[in-house]
This record gives C-alpha cells, sequence and structure tokens, in this order.
C-alpha cells in the first residue's frame, strides 16, 4: 500500500507518467489475445456471409465462410470462439426441439471447425432460444411462464450433443435453476469428464442484447415480453453472487458476468469474493453503442481497447467481444 505520508514534493506522481516507456513499465493491467473471445454468428441455408446492420464488422457466415473466419482468427492468435446459429425458421417449434437433433446445423459446424482446426477452443451456448418460435430460452408450461424443471432435461440433451459434436466448453446461457448441476452429471455419466462449463452465472435481464436478436433472427423482446422471470434483476448484486456460488457448487470451471461495462460493480465482487476464473460479456449492444460513435467519429476508435481494458481491471481473465478480432490484429 502506497505510504500516505509522502507529500509533494516527493510525491509527484506524474514522474510515473512522463514517458510511454515509464508508463508500460507501471502498468497494473494488460490486454492480450490471450484475453479475447470471439462471437461468430453461423446462419443456416445461407450463401454468402452477410454483415448485421446493427453490429459494424460483424457478419452472419454461411457454412464455408465460417471456416475462413476462423483461419483468420488463428493468425491473430485468438484461442476461442464462441459459435451462435441461426436456424431456419421451419426448424423452430414451441419445444426448441431441433436444439437436441444431433445432426443439427450447428452441430454439422462445429465438427466442421474441429476437423479443420483441432487447436481452436469451441464454446457453444446451451440455451434454446435460436430454436424456439417464441425466442425464450426454455419450453413454456400452460401460464406461458418458462418450466425450469422440463426445460433443464431438453438443456442436458443438448448440451450432451454439443459435447459429442466436438464442443470444448459448454456454457449455459439460459439462467435456469439447477442446470449446471444436471449437465455436469450427465457429462461425467457418459465419461466426458474434461468438458468444461462456462457458466453464465450473473446474466441480467437487459436491454443492451438488442442487436443479437438481430443477428440471430430470434424473436423480439420489447414492451411487456421479457425474459424477466429468469435472467437476473438489475438491481440486484448479492443475488448475483449467490447465483455464482451455485453454479461453483454445481460444477461450473469458469463463472461469467453479462452484460460487461454496466456491470463492472458486479465482476469486481464476483472475482473478489470467489477467485475462480471469471469472463465477461461485452454483449451486443455495448459494442453497438462504441461503435456507432466512433463511426459518426463522436468517439475516437481507441474507446474499444479503454473498455476491454477496464474489464481486466475489474478482474476479467476473459472477454467475450465482437471487437476480439480487430483488437488482436491491433496487439
Ligand atoms: C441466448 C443469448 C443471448 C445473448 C447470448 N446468448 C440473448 C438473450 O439471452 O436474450 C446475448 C449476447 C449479446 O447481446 O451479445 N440466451
Amino acid at each position: 500500500m502506497a505510504n500516505f505520508k509522502r507529500k509533494y514534493p516527493l510525491a509527484r506522481l506524474r514522474r510515473l507518467r512522463s514517458t510511454k516507456s515509464i508508463r508500460a513499465l507501471v502498468a497494473e493491467n494488460k490486454l492480450s489475445t490471450d484475453d479475447l473471445i470471439q462471437p461468430i454468428f453461423v446462419k443456416e441455408s445461407l450463401k454468402q456471409m452477410e454483415e448485421i446492420e446493427s453490429l459494424k464488422g460483424i457478419y452472419r457466415h454461411s457454412e464455408e465462410s465460417i471456416l475462413k473466419e476462423i483461419e483468420d482468427l488463428v493468425k491473430t492468435g485468438i484461442k476461442a470462439v464462441a459459435i451462435f446459429p441461426v436456424i431456419d425458421n421451419d426448424k423452430k417449434d414451441e419445444k426448441g426441439t431441433e436444439a437436441i437433433n444431433e445432426d443439427n446445423f450447428l452441430n454439422n459446424v462445429i465438427k466442421k471447425i474441429k476437423q479443420n482446426f483441432p487447436d481452436i477452443l469451441v464454446i457453444a451456448d446451451v440455451a434454446l432460444d435460436p430454436y424456439t418460435t417464441h425466442g425464450h430460452d426454455g419450453v413454456l408450461n400452460s401460464d406461458g411462464d418458462v418450466d425450469n424443471d422440463e426445460t433443464i432435461k431438453i438443456l442436458r440433451d443438448q448440451a450432451l450433443k454439443l459435447v459429442q459434436a466436438g464442443t470444448d466448453i459448454i456454457a449455459p446461457s439460459d439462467m435456469m435453476d439447477g442446470r449446471i448441476g444436471v449437465i455436469r452429471k450427465a457429462l461425467e455419466e457418459k465419461e466426458f469428464k474434461n468438458t468444461l462449463l462456462l457458466a453464465y452465472s450473473a446474466k441480467y435481464s437487459s436491454k443492451f442484447y438488442g442487436p443479437f436478436k438481430d443477428a440471430v433472427e430470434s424473436a423480439k423482446f420489447f414492451g411487456d415480453k421479457t425474459k424477466d422471470t429468469y435472467q437476473m434483476a438489475v438491481a440486484n448484486i448479492e443475488e448475483a453472487l449467490h447465483e455464482v456460488a451455485l453454479d461453483i457448487n454445481e460444477g461450473a470451471d469458469i463463472v461469467m458476468v453479462k452484460p460487461g461495462m454496466p456491470y463492472l460493480d458486479v465482476l469486481k465482487a464476483v472475482k473478489d469474493k470467489f477467485q475462480m476464473p471469471t469472463f465477461v460479456y461485452q454483449v451486443s449492444g455495448e459494442y453497438a453503442m462504441l461503435k456507432a460513435a466512433i463511426e459518426k467519429k463522436w468517439l475516437g476508435d481507441e474507446v474499444m481497447f479503454e473498455s476491454l481494458l477496464s474489464f481486466k481491471r475489474a478482474g476479467a481473465d476473459c472477454i467475450l467481444t465482437y471487437a476480439a478480432k480487430e483488437i488482436a490484429k491491433n496487439l
């Protein structure tokens, strides 16, 4: 701890800021490609990759173009990607049945990625929203609410199919109670002892996910339609710690806070309290805001790096960010 008896002019903190070199030497936090995970969208039946309007520089990839994209990412030194599928509308139903089809689009894409790039870590979400007509992360009961215990059985089966396809890191993003334990138990039983579980533990019911829903062409959640009965209330932080504790006890290897910048306090609290590998998701709305302001030249493009370094300072071990590739290229 600094000696606070020392006063000006003995203490001149500007000495340590006086040149670029000394600033580098005393930097408390650094960002490297090892800290970055690129989320990638891949769309079924798509011929040519298409840019997502609200996520400048980010594309819906075809089965072919995603391989080229991963090749580029590997060259930058990025070690992990999170793959999000956009599923044909005629394959969606109320129960998200296509999620547990071992021959579904995403499982086939993952197999191809792992055949071509065995070293890249593939992360896949466990949640039903890409597969349901209503866009919820689980199946609905007769009241129209997501049925927790029915949903986690389906999520368990979805997770097993993803692992069989070659997924390295299973990332339940659904916020059902008890899902980490159920998935961990199933993985143990099937001898998938080394499959990693990255739990979206403190996932808030946030409006910052808007552009993601455009990207995956999922049902819109505005007005009364929300995920408030399963995703966390924005007002709460103690509850976030409770969620993280449960997920660790149920067998999570890594915990995650999401969104990122509006929730740096949560990220710091989680890291300080549990000292577990802790990831953060800089979500689509955060990226879109920064990109829009950069495009208008209201902000310089260094803000993206600044936002990512702030996650490191708050305690993140790794960051899921749409800016991963562009930042990795400049590191
Ligand atoms: C699906 C999922 C969402 C995001 C990641 N996985 C959307 C949601 O829960 O509504 C959001 C990511 C982003 O906004 O970048 N469960």
